[in-house]
């Protein structure tokens, strides 16, 4: 594979954050991306939610907020790619600058707050005709929507028969208001507005909550019983967090947002664990936060992880990454004894 991060980085790392992902987008669009052509070992291929993945490493939402770059995602071998956070009407977000980098941890703090181009051209883009490979859409709302519930199941509707899973996103920190969706009452309100939208179009596409790595341990527990009542396809675990570490330099220590990156790994991961010890395999979780190494990786799926997503690392680690993660992680399995991902699964628990 044919891999230019390591020229373009000082360049991409001399720009805003954000501007240094627009042009990566840039460039993937234009095909300029790397292309993986080895297929992935036979171990690394995991069943999930009805759905057949050759590997269990995803792009996080956010990456490709309007389904621009799937394909070439794809060609990083990438074993699925999430869409999104769409919302159902345009809109630009919070001001820039809204993208900050934490370069020593190589984490980011991000408030970029659902910009996006809206549902009507998302949906266009994802009706066109791609390759098979696994694509899910990540639902956001608008931030001056006075019906919550109402812009998920217009979502659901739209794009539900288009794409392989859908997420309700119910925590990212930069819309006022969301994260307190996860509350019972209002979630089981968007659950159930949702599961009916499906229903009417005709379609089964599984449905995924996002959830917080903020949430109190009752309000955990909460989120779990409806994802369980609600007989929910799956939760993904975790968004960016509001909490900030004691080594955070100063010069970061006012900006408000969501914190990616390593320092999050430790609390995605204790709350993955505790959420798989609640739903004991009865709901498949999609573990996120700080994933930068095939080790983290390792480290979700025994935490209870199927499949395991990633953002932030790559922005600093470059596509070739995705290669390294799926190697370490078939050499860390063989290691263990394990002849697949999904005997891993929770083994640390
Ligand atoms: C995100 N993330 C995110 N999540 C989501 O559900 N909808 C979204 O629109 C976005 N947007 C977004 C933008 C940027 C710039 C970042 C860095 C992150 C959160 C992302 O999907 C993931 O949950 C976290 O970033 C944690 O994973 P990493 O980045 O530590 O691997």
């Amino acid at each position: 594979m044919v891999d230019l991060f390591p020229l373009a980085r000082p360049i991409l790392h001399a720009l805003q954050p954000e501007t240094a992902h627009n042009l990566t987008l840039v460039v993937l669009k234009l095909g300029l991306g790397p292309r993986m052509t080895s297929t992935d070992p036979p171990p690394l291929a995991i069943e999930v939610f009805g759905k057949s993945f050759a590997n269990p490493i995803g792009i996080a939402a956010g990456f490709d907020k309007n389904a621009e770059v799937i394909r070439p995602l794809q060609r990083l071998g990438l074993g699925f790619v999430e869409i999104g956070s769409v919302t159902p009407r345009p809109q630009k977000g919070n001001p820039k600058p809204r993208m900050l980098r934490w370069r020593e941890e190589e984490a980011l703090i991000n408030r970029i707050g659902f910009s996006g181009v809206g549902l009507d051209r998302v949906e266009a883009r994802l009706k066109r005709p791609r390759p098979h490979g696994i694509v899910g859409a990540n639902l956001g709302k608008n931030k001056d929507t006075t019906e919550p519930e109402a812009d998920y199941a217009r979502s659901v509707r739209r794009i539900a028969r288009l794409v392989d899973y859908l997420v309700v996103n119910v925590s990212s920190p930069n819309t006022p208001g969301l994260r307190d969706l996860q509350a019972a009452s209002a979630l089981t309100e968007i659950v159930t507005a949702v599961q009916a939208a499906r229903s009417e179009v005709g379609a089964t596409t599984p449905i995924l909550l996002k959830i917080a790595p903020d949430l109190s341990d009752e309000d955990l527990a909460d989120v779990v019983r409806v994802a369980l009542d609600k007989q929910l396809d799956g939760l993904i675990v975790s968004n960016t967090t509001i909490s900030r570490p004691d080594n955070l330099p100063t010069s970061l220590a006012g900006e408000a947002g969501g914190l990616s990156g390593p320092p999050l790994m430790p609390k995605s991961t204790d709350m993955l664990r505790a959420v798989a010890r609640d739903v004991a395999g009865r709901i498949p979780l999609v573990g996120v936060g700080g994933v930068a190494s095939g080790a983290d990786a390792y480290a979700k799926i025994q935490a209870g992880a199927s499949l395991v997503q990633l953002y932030t690392a790559l922005a600093y680690r470059g596509p070739r990454l995705v290669a390294e993660i799926k190697r370490d992680l078939a050499a860390l399995l063989d290691r263990d004894g394990f002849s697949s991902v999904s005997e891993a699964v929770g083994s640390g628990v």
